[in-house]
């Protein structure tokens, strides 16, 4: 291994306003992936984050709730550190913002920001609500666009025809706090010259810290020019006070990433840990932020120029995932769709999820569908008709038969040598944030296991007597295989890699261990590591109740439809169109169950010209036997493995060669002329089709 490397790792602070939600455990669950990577290819890394607690908002929401801001932050902080335990992440130390720690830090980087000439003072105009006494934020005014005059729009931007403009432009604004006419005020305040910095942050983003994606919207930003940074606010404010300037603040924005070493202070100070070890300018630790692509200005900008003005190192690398959307839409409350991870919590395990998102997760800015059909037959069909199915078929023969011990050796020494060579290409994908890319490899494996299983069948072998021998060493290799796919997902899966790794007696794994075979050692009683999700308790995660009433009205129209045409009377006026004699409505046609299915098996038919029999697999609806007329537009062989579209709710049908479980999809008049339906690679065995 290459010499032990020191990392500290920081996920983005979460405003200590608002529960976590699923976007945030996206972040959360990406960063945590990586850190355990790192601990089991046996690293120093740390991980350290903190809720972010200051500015206008969370000022305002304690009044609101009639509480101070320090007893919003503590009760947030609380059910923060709750559900990020909950999500199975391992942080080091989880602080806060508003924390001695974070303070000290602030004043000594302000401190030596000015004393080397990066900080400004200059005169601002601003709007000012004169009835609460206080400047307000751009996002507190709202009134007419300057340019397009649509009503109720924001102080800094349009949301109808896109400009951006001061809030004083705005025709008739008011202030959202008091709903008085805002009046302008002048005030002083501090600036951080970043356009100092140009040519050193062209330097860094050159230097391979940011992807080549990221570097391209910071080359627009450079072109751009980089604007000074105003990072002052005036009291009432809660915040930091800055030194030496009464009744100013610190912005939130200069403040929370700082809050990073804040944190880091906290565990520096439970541990032997030296601050300076990881933040002296020729620290040779490394550095690395995970953030989503909205904070991307403040992480690549601001925050690299703001260390190098303190005399301290830049990042390393900051690492950038697009956002979570929900069944193809924006997270939103009023669709329901704003699924918190408490509410995700309630109901499942955190491993599907982690599952779900590493596989679907590359390392660029794409935003990241959690569709729940999907993530309902993909956790079903990867994590327990994959996985697990590899050690439940060989556990119990070896625990029954053979008191629990393994083989001294392997029957497939090669296939075994294959799983462990693929340590090398697993970790590079992991190393670059490529998951999707280390599960695909992962689940490739998976698929060559219980292919092999499927071969050997040692529950047939187990019959036999004089094959006791065989039973004992099929199933030795079949669970050194789901060992050694055990260690490569325990950055995943980490709650069920600690009780596969139990199950094998031994002790905590390493990364290096997926190169050694565990042979002719005791394992213990194999205890089922997952059950499989339910898809109608999955689609109670979009909370119907909380949305607005319009999707409701619309579900119950639906179902109205469908009691009206059940009952076979014609629908009645005011109903949605009634479907004419030749239409089906939407419920019918969602009877059909349509599926993606994988082809296992295809083989000629004695006496049938016209047919094939095919074996194919349906993901969580298990595998099914189809007749299908498509002998004369395809050989055989060249079927086998490929993803085609099932009805998977036809009743059985007997026929002369046996009975048919489905069926197949095809285009085209028929015999040379058809043409097989497939989904887009990707797809897998089992998703609805819809
Ligand atoms: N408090 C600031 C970050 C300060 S870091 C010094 C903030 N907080 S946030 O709560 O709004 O967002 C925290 C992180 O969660 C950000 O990286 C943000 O991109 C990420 N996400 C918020 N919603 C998200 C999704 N829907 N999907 C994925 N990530 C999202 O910004
Ligand atoms: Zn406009």
């Amino acid at each position: 291994m290459k010499s032990r490397r020191r990392i500290l790792v920081t996920s983005a602070l979460p405003y200590a306003n608002g529960p976590i939600h699923l976007g945030y455990a996206l972040e959360a669950i990406q960063t945590d992936i990586w850190v355990r990577f790192q601990r089991l290819r046996g690293h120093e890394c740390y991980y350290v984050c903190a809720d972010d607690t200051h500015g206008t908002p969370i000022m305002l929401k304690a009044q609101a709730d009639g509480i101070t801001p320090e007893q919003l932050i503590a009760n947030v902080n609380r059910e923060h550190q709750r559900d990020l335990a909950g999500l199975c992440i391992g942080f080091d130390n989880f602080g806060s913002t508003h924390s001695a720690e974070n303070r000290a830090v602030c004043e000594r980087m302000y401190l030596e920001l000015r004393s080397r000439g990066f900080i400004e003072q200059r005169s601002v105009r601003q709007a000012y609500d004169a009835q609460a006494n206080m400047f307000l934020p751009d996002r507190y005014v709202r009134g007419n666009c300057p340019n397009c005059d649509s009503p109720n729009q924001y102080g800094d931007s349009c949301e109808v025809c896109g400009a951006t403009y001061s809030p004083s432009d705005l025709k008739n604004p008011i202030s959202t706090v008091s709903g008085t006419t805002p009046i302008e005020r002048e005030s002083e305040h501090f600036f951080f010259r970043l356009s100092a910095f140009e040519a050193r942050l062209r330097e860094w983003v050159g230097s391979g810290a940011v992807s080549q994606g990221v570097a391209r919207k910071l080359a627009e930003w450079f072109t751009q020019g980089l604007k000074d940074w105003d990072i002052s606010r005036d009291d009432p404010y809660f915040g930091f006070q800055i030194p030496d300037a009464p009744g100013k603040y610190f912005y939130v924005w200069f403040d929370a990433p700082i809050g990073y070493l804040g944190s880091f202070t906290q565990l520096c100070a439970r541990t032997d840990l030296q601050f300076d070890d990881f933040f002296a300018p020729d620290s040779t630790a490394e550095l690395h932020h995970f953030i989503g692509k909205d904070i991307l200005y403040f992480h690549t900008l601001f925050w690299p120029a703001v260390l190098e003005g303190a005399q301290m190192r830049r990042p390393t690398a900051v690492h950038v995932h697009g956002f979570v959307t929900i069944n193809g839409e924006k997270m939103s409350k009023s669709r329901g769709t704003f699924i918190t991870a408490r509410r995700y919590l309630d109901a499942f395990g955190p491993e599907y999820l982690r599952y779900y998102f590493a596989a679907k997760l590359g390392p660029g800015l794409d935003d990241l569908d959690l569709n729940l059909d999907e993530f309902v037959t993909r956790c079903n069909s990867d994590i327990v008709g994959k996985l697990v199915n590899i050690a439940s078929r060989c556990a119990g023969f070896i625990t029954k038969n053979f008191h629990g011990q393994l083989a001294p050796a392997v029957p497939d020494p090669q296939l075994l040598r294959d799983f462990a060579a693929a340590a090398h290409p697993v970790a590079a994908d992991y190393e670059s944030v490529d998951y999707a890319g280390a599960i695909r490899q992962i689940m490739a494996l998976a698929d060559r296991a219980n292919q092999y299983i499927d071969q050997r069948k040692p529950w047939v072998l187990a019959k036999d007597p004089a094959q006791a021998q065989q039973v004992q060493l099929v199933c030795t290799q079949g669970l050194n295989m789901f060992r050694i796919l055990m260690i490569y997902l325990q950055p995943v899966l980490p709650l069920m890699a600690a009780k596969a790794n139990r199950f094998f007696g031994e002790s905590p794994w390493a990364w290096a261990d997926s190169q050694t075979a565990l042979l002719g050692t005791h394992i213990e009683p194999y205890e089922a590591l997952a059950i499989r999700l339910d898809p109608k308790s999955v689609a109670q995660l979009i909370d119907i109740q909380g949305a607005d009433p319009a999707p409701k009205a619309t579900l119950s129209t639906a179902k109205g439809v469908q009691s009206v045409s059940a009952a076979g009377a014609p629908a009645g006026a005011g109903k949605p169109a009634a479907a004419a004699a030749d239409q089906i409505s939407i419920d019918e046609f969602s009877r059909i169950d349509l599926r993606v299915a994988k082809i296992l098996q295809a083989e000629l038919i004695e006496g049938a010209d016209k047919l094939l029999k095919l074996r194919v697999d349906l993901g969580e609806l298990g595998e099914r036997q189809v007749f299908a007329g498509i002998r004369s537009a395809y050989e055989p062989a060249a079927l086998v493995g490929r993803l085609i579209v099932v009805v998977a709710n036809l009743a059985p049908r007997k026929m002369r060669f046996g009975v048919s479980e489905g069926m197949i999809l095809a285009a085209g008049p028929g015999a040379k002329d058809l043409f097989l339906l497939s989904p887009d690679s990707g797809a897998a065995p089992g998703m609805r089709v819809k």
